[in-house]
């Protein structure tokens, strides 16, 4: 009898681990984000983008709202109060800087890398509050920039 009860809980423990670990099947560490969400940052931006050769009208577009938004904080060839962007289409992909864009203050608190951006600069990027097609633009800018455009 006290056997049987003894089974019935290990093999609920199990059960509970089992089904505890299937619900988080998509967690990678114990960051507890996504694989995604490592790789490509968090917010809007929730699938890989299918982006091809550099459009440079739209780069245009993103360099106008580059300086009228962003020129504050970021240059492509300097750190000033935010980091040099010159290269920064070589060195995350393309959703994690759309997501950083349109979601500085998660990617600060539950990214790595925001969190380590955010020890490195003493001011803190705030939400500019571009649509989804702006920091579309704002991408196609960085990607011509790091070609050497602009
Ligand atoms: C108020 C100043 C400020 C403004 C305005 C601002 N940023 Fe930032 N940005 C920062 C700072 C500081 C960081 C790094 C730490 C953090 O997130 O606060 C950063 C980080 C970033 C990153 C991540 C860089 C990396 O190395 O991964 C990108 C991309 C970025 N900003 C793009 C932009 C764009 C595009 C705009 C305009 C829509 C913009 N930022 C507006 C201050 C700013």
């Amino acid at each position: 009898m006290l056997m049987a009860r003894l089974n019935l809980v290990l093999v609920t423990l199990f059960l509970t681990g089992f089904i505890f670990a299937c619900g988080n099947s998509e967690q990678q560490d114990d960051s507890g984000l996504t694989e995604f969400q490592l790789n490509h940052g968090i917010g809007p931006v929730t699938e890989r983008l299918d982006i091809g050769e550099i459009d440079m009208d739209l780069a245009n577009e993103g360099r106008q709202i580059f300086e009228t938004l962003c020129i504050a904080c970021h240059q492509l060839d300097a750190t000033i109060s935010g980091p040099m962007l010159r290269n920064v289409a070589e060195r995350r992909e393309p959703e994690f800087i759309m997501n950083y864009i349109q979601n500085p203050a998660e990617m600060r608190q539950r990214h790595p890398e925001g969190q380590r951006l955010d020890e490195d600069y003493t001011i803190q990027m705030v939400n500019m509050g571009t649509s989804l097609e702006d920091a579309r633009a704002l991408l196609e800018y960085l990607r011509a920039a790091n070609e050497g455009e602009f």
